[in-house]
């Protein structure tokens, strides 16, 4: 299957490439970027396929199957849907879209072209993410009444003044860009309940004066102090959904001296605890006996589990659990909090 990766930058680099050199049914034909030293740099360091600056040049070529879309959020919903609308299959990077309008303008050229779009929820294919669905759906956590959400780290703003923190580019801060995971690890693994009410606040407290911003690293480049900063630096949530209640603290930084990133399920028969990225931990009782454990099992790559699986699905029609149809929902949510935090009061979802 020949494919092409749009924009060659670091998740591109990280995941996209280094997994479709790994899958034996994929060749990747173009590499692309606006950047003409990215692709061709790709070209050179992958041994494989052909540079281009332009996207549409890549999408004219009928030979192309499939494309990941690694680019910045502000072109994810333009790029997603010529790419559709020229027949070809997409895979494109969280979060769908800075909006949720531009992720509803993808959900419908999906449908009224039959290709395949697939969302990066990566997490989807985690497999400690899917061992802890497998827990709940079992009936192991009895009924799941509250889930707390904590990505809060101490300082961690990427590339202040860059793409990231361009509320033009990417559509919000921390809520976008590392919420998106924890919302949707949530939703997938409690079965996609309807989302209610939302109420939430954010904040752009630490990065907003940019100069004084103290940090020990930066991730997503240096500083531009010339650059924008316009988004979210942190926030709080409160999300009723048919299922659990959620609450949710993310942060890229915030004045709490170390990181505290996991997600808590919490069932009446008993609790999990998902370390981001990382094991997970049941607490239950037994006996009349207070227990916890921590199972221990390979942990694949997830983004190789990611690739695979859309590979597959474009050969076999077979719908993914991030297929837009369900990610969709989480663009609707993080839109409502961001709609919530600005109207400060309460949104109700029909
Ligand atoms: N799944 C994950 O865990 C994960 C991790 C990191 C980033 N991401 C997502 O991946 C996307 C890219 O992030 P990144 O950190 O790789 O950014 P990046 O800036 O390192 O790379 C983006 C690349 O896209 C190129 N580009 C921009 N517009 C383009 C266009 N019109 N056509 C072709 N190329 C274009 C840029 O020149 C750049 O090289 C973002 O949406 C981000 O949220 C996901």
């Amino acid at each position: 299957m020949k494919v092409a990766v749009i924009g060659c930058g670091t998740i591109a680099n990280a995941a996209h490439i280094p997994s479709y050199m790994k899958n034996p049914e994929a060749e990747i034909k173009y590499f692309c970027d606006i950047i003409p030293e990215r692709a061709q740099a790709a070209v050179e360091k992958y041994g494989c396929g052909t540079a281009v600056v332009d996207y549409h040049e890549v999408l004219a070529d009928p030979e192309v199957e499939a494309v990941s879309v690694c680019t910045p959020n502000n072109v994810h919903s333009v790029i997603a849907i010529d790419a559709l609308r020229a027949g070809k299959n997409v895979l494109c990077e969280k979060p769908a879209a800075r909006v949720y309008s531009e992720a509803l303008e993808m959900q419908k050229a999906q449908h009224e072209t039959g290709k395949v779009l697939n969302i990066g929820v990566v997490n989807r294919f985690n497999d400690s993410v899917n061992r802890i669905k497998e827990y709940i759906d079992q009936g192991k956590l009895g009924t799941i009444h509250h889930v707390y959400v904590s990505f809060r780290a101490h300082r961690s703003i990427p590339g202040l003044g860059g793409a990231f923190t361009t509320k033009a580019i990417a559509g919000g801060g921390a809520l976008i860009d590392w919420g998106v995971h924890y919302l949707d690890i949530v939703m997938y693994c409690c079965g996609d309940p309807k989302v209610k009410t939302v109420s939430g606040e954010t904040f752009s407290k630490l990065g907003k004066d940019m100069e004084n911003y103290a940090y020990t690293d930066m991730w997503a480049g240096p500083p531009k102090y010339d650059g924008t900063y316009d988004v979210d630096d942190s926030v709080t949530a409160l999300v009723r959904t048919e299922g659990p209640t959620i609450t949710v603290n993310g942060a890229w930084a915030q004045n709490i001296g170390e990181a505290e990133q996991y997600i808590d399920f919490m069932g009446d028969k008993a609790g999990i605890r998902l370390h981001y990225g990382s094991d997970f931990t049941v607490y239950t009782t037994e006996n009349g006996a207070l227990v916890s454990y921590t199972p221990k099992f390979t942990m694949r790559d997830h983004f190789q589990n990611e690739i695979d699986a859309f590979v597959d699905c474009v050969k076999t029609g077979k719908k993914l659990p991030s297929h837009i149809d369900t990610v969709i929902v989480t663009a609707e949510m993080m839109q409502a909090i961001y709609d919530s935090a600005e109207q400060h009061r309460e949104i109700v979802l029909e």
